[in-house]
C-alpha cells in the first residue's frame, strides 16, 4: 500500500478546496487539476468524526466527482506540502508565464486577456526559472552591476545596457514570484519572498548607485526607448529609470535654496489657483508654498530615496497581461485597469516585507488629486476618515513623510505624485503603442499640461514644471 500515515502526520497539509478553487468562486484551478491527474497526487482525507486518515488517488476522486473537495458530508480533503510543491513547480515550468495558471481567476482574467504576449518573451523565459534560479539570476545582475561600479573608466553604453536589463530582469522576476505569493497565506508568502525582498534591495542599491554617477543622458533615453517592446516590464524599467533619474533631477535643483525662492516668488501668479481648489476650506491668503509640501519644500534624503526607488520598480505588479491601461484605447476597460492597483497594494503589503512606502506608492499612483477620472484605496480612506472627523480638513497637498499620508493631514504622497506624471509621460511615448501614435516629448508635454492640469486638476502643476524642465534637458 502506497500510504503510509505517519507521511501525513509530519507533512504540512493545505485544504484541497484552497488549491483547487478560486476564492471568489468564479471556477477551478484547471491547470493544477490537470497536472494532478497526470502525476495521480494523493490526496489526504480526513473523516470529520473520527479523524480517521486516508491517502486516495486524485484520479479516483476526480473520476467519482469532478469538485469533490466542494462536497460537505464525512470528509475532509487535504494535499500535503511537498505534493502540493511538485504540484506548483510543474506548473511554472510548464506554463512559464504567470498569467497562464489560472489558480486564482482575477476579475480581469477575461480570455481575450489572457495571453502571456503582454509580457514578452524574456518574460517567459526568466518565470520559467526556479524559485532558487530566479534568486541567483536577480544575485548575478546584481555582481554584474558592481563589476561595473568598480570600474575606474566606465563604457556608458555598457552602464546604459546593464541598467536598462537588470532592471527588467528584477521587474519580471518580481512579478512572477509575486503571483506565487498571491496563492499563499500571508505569513507563509512573507517568509517565501524574503529572499526576493533583499535580492532586490541589494540590486536596486547597486543600479541608484550607478546610477548617480551621471549615466542619464540622452543616450540612456535612446536606448530605453530603442529596448521598448511596448510589454508592461518595459514600461515599468522606464518608470523606474525615469523615476530615480527624475528624483535626482529634483534633488540637484531643490539643494539650492535660490530654487526655491523662485518658485516662491512666482507662487501667487503662476500656481495659486490651482491649490486654492484644493485647499478650499482656507483663505486665499493663507494659501502658500508651505502648504503645498509638508513641512517645506526640501530635498529628499538618501532611505525615502532608496524606498521610493522600490516602490517605482514594482508598482505596476497588479497588473495582467495584455490589457490595454491607457484612457482612449479601444480596448480599455477601467474596471479591469483599476484592479491592477488594488491587487499590487494589498499583495506588497500582504505578502512581502517591502517598505510600506512601496505599497503606498503602487497603491496611491493613480489618484490624480481625487478627481473623477483617478482612481485608488486613497480617496475611499479619505472619504471615510471626512466622515467620521467632519471637521478636520488637510491643511496640506503633498507629503514627502508617510505620517501625515496616513493620518490624513496631507491630501497627496509625494512619491506617487511623481509617479503619475511619469506614468502618464511614459504611456504617450511609447514607441510601441497599439491604439495610438507615441508623442514626442515635447507633444507629450503640451498635452499633459492641458489635460492634466488646465482642464482638469490631476497631476501637481510644481511637480510638472519640474518635470517638463527636466525632460527639456534631457533631450537637448
Ligand atoms: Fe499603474
Ligand atoms: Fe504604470
Amino acid at each position: 500500500m502506497w500510504y503510509n500515515q505517519d507521511m501525513a502526520e509530519k507533512d504540512t497539509v493545505t485544504p484541497a478546496s484552497k488549491i483547487l478553487t478560486n476564492p471568489d468562486g468564479s471556477g477551478v484551478n484547471r491547470a493544477y487539476i490537470d497536472i494532478m491527474l497526470q502525476d495521480d497526487t494523493p490526496v489526504l482525507c480526513v473523516n470529520r468524526g473520527t479523524q480517521k486518515k486516508r491517502l486516495m488517488p486524485f484520479k479516483v476522486m476526480y473520476g467519482n466527482n469532478t469538485n469533490f473537495w466542494e462536497k460537505g458530508g464525512d470528509w475532509e480533503y487535504y494535499f500535503m506540502g511537498e505534493d502540493l510543491a511538485k504540484v506548483k513547480e510543474k506548473a511554472v515550468t510548464k506554463t512559464g508565464a504567470w498569467d497562464s495558471i489560472p489558480v486564482k481567476k482575477k476579475p480581469w482574467e477575461k480570455e481575450e486577456h489572457s495571453s502571456p504576449q503582454g509580457f514578452g518573451d524574456d518574460y517567459t523565459a526568466i518565470a520559467a526559472l526556479s524559485a532558487a534560479e530566479k534568486i541567483q539570476y536577480l544575485n548575478n545582475n546584481k555582481q554584474k552591476l558592481n563589476t561595473l561600479l568598480a570600474q575606474k573608466n566606465k563604457d556608458k553604453e555598457v552602464v546604459t545596457e546593464a541598467l536598462v536589463d537588470t532592471t527588467r530582469d528584477a521587474a519580471i522576476i518580481n512579478h512572477a514570484v509575486l503571483e506565487e505569493a498571491m496563492r499563499m497565506g500571508d505569513d507563509e508568502a512573507k517568509k517565501t519572498t524574503q529572499d526576493l525582498v533583499d535580492t532586490t534591495h541589494e540590486m536596486i542599491k547597486s543600479s541608484t548607485q550607478l546610477f548617480s554617477e551621471d549615466v542619464f543622458n540622452n543616450e540612456l533615453m535612446n536606448t530605453l526607448v530603442q529596448k521598448s517592446n511596448g510589454t508592461i516590464v518595459q514600461h515599468m524599467t522606464r518608470v523606474y529609470l525615469n523615476g530615480i533619474a527624475f528624483l535626482s533631477y529634483y534633488n540637484n535643483l531643490v539643494s539650492s535654496s535660490s530654487a526655491i525662492n523662485k518658485i516662491r516668488v512666482s507662487f501667487n501668479t503662476k500656481y495659486r489657483n490651482y491649490y486654492r481648489t484644493l485647499l478650499s476650506h482656507m483663505p486665499i491668503e493663507d494659501v502658500i508654498l508651505e502648504r503645498i509640501f509638508y513641512g517645506g519644500m526640501r530635498a529628499i534624503t538618501p532611505d525615502l530615496f532608496f524606498n521610493w526607488a522600490v516602490g517605482f520598480l514594482i508598482h505596476d505588479i497588479g497588473k495582467a497581461s495584455a490589457v490595454q491601461y491607457h484612457e482612449g484605447e479601444a480596448a480599455y476597460d477601467r474596471s479591469i485597469v483599476i484592479e491592477h492597483v488594488k491587487q499590487g497594494y494589498t499583495s506588497i503589503m500582504n505578502k512581502t516585507n517591502y517598505p510600506r512606502e512601496a505599497s503606498l506608492i503602487t497603491g496611491y499612483h493613480h489618484e490624480y488629486y481625487g478627481d473623477p477620472e483617478g482612481y485608488g484605496y486613497f480617496r475611499a480612506y479619505l472619504e471615510s476618515y471626512r466622515k467620521a472627523n467632519p471637521n478636520v480638513k488637510q491643511d496640506y497637498c503633498i507629503s514627502y513623510e508617510l505620517a501625515p499620508i496616513l493620518d490624513f493631514h496631507a491630501l497627496a504622497y509625494f512619491p506617487a505624485k511623481v509617479l503619475e506624471i511619469i506614468d502618464v509621460y511614459d504611456s504617450v511615448t511609447d514607441p510601441h503603442r497599439v491604439y495610438r501614435k507615441a508623442l514626442t516629448p515635447e507633444q507629450a508635454i503640451t498635452m499633459m499640461r492641458e489635460e492634466f492640469i488646465d482642464k482638469r486638476l490631476k497631476v501637481d502643476p510644481i511637480l510638472f514644471d519640474i518635470f517638463a524642465a527636466f525632460i527639456k534637458e534631457k533631450h537637448k
